[in-house]
């Protein structure tokens, strides 16, 4: 560990807790593949940096996306885009998707598009799970616009339903990105059930 970190023993923090400066430690993050039609051509690149914004009527998802990539362009130019998750087995494509862009490379034809209800909103065949997005606001930030969407549409492989048409996240078998280690993580063990693990303690403490 670099000696710069300042150690935080003037603030009670004690020895073993590290000062790393403003780092972003919100990972694992999704990794998803955003779709617009740029330029009469579907578009897609990778991104991790993604939000869920209001769960409930209406939902709405968030994509930060750099200023200079080329899929925003179709986002704006048509206030659609798509947002698809790949599984493990689609790390090659997804990579070279966040690695070269539209802007000089055609990557129409790197997946199976198809179309849902929006026009343009490209979807991609080989992605178990994609949600159709209709632009509701840009947020301007010095580097990145994050396009919030309303999902108006969303399309499962029938092979990743639960028995009560749930999505079953670990047959979608999402890639996890962390920025640290620059790695795709695949998903774990199940670690307790939600709303459920800490309910024995809400009884014993507020009976
Ligand atoms: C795993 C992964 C995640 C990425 N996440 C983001 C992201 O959240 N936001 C972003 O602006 N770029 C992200 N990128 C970079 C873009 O996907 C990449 O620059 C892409 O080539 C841009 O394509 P385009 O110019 O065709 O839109 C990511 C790249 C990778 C490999």
């Amino acid at each position: 560990m670099s000696s710069e970190h300042a150690v935080n023993t003037d603030t009670g923090a004690g020895p073993d807790k590290v000062r790393l400066g403003p780092v972003n430690a919100l990972y694992p993050s999704l990794t998803t593949l955003v779709g617009a039609v740029v330029d009469g051509r579907p578009n897609f690149l990778a991104v991790a940096h993604v939000g869920i914004m209001n769960h409930g009527t209406p939902q709405y998802v968030s994509v930060g996306l750099n200023k200079a990539h080329h899929t925003p362009r179709g986002i704006t130019a048509h206030g659609e885009f798509s947002i698809c998750l790949p599984g493990r087995d689609l790390v090659e494509k997804t990579d070279y998707a966040g690695l070269v862009s539209g802007r000089r490379t055609d990557k129409s034809r790197l997946f199976d598009v198809f179309f849902g209800d929006l026009a343009h909103a490209p979807l991609i065949r080989e992605c178990p799970v994609c949600m159709e997005c209709r632009l509701a606001r840009v947020l301007d930030f010095e580097t990145h616009d994050v396009f919030v969407g309303e999902i108006v549409q969303t399309h499962a492989d029938r092979d990743v339903l639960d028995a009560g048409g749930a999505i079953d996240v670990r047959a979608v078998d999402p890639l996890l990105f962390d920025m640290a280690s620059r790695t795709y993580w695949a998903l774990g063990e199940p670690a307790g059930k939600c709303w459920s693990a800490g309910k024995a303690m809400k009884e014993r403490l507020e009976p």
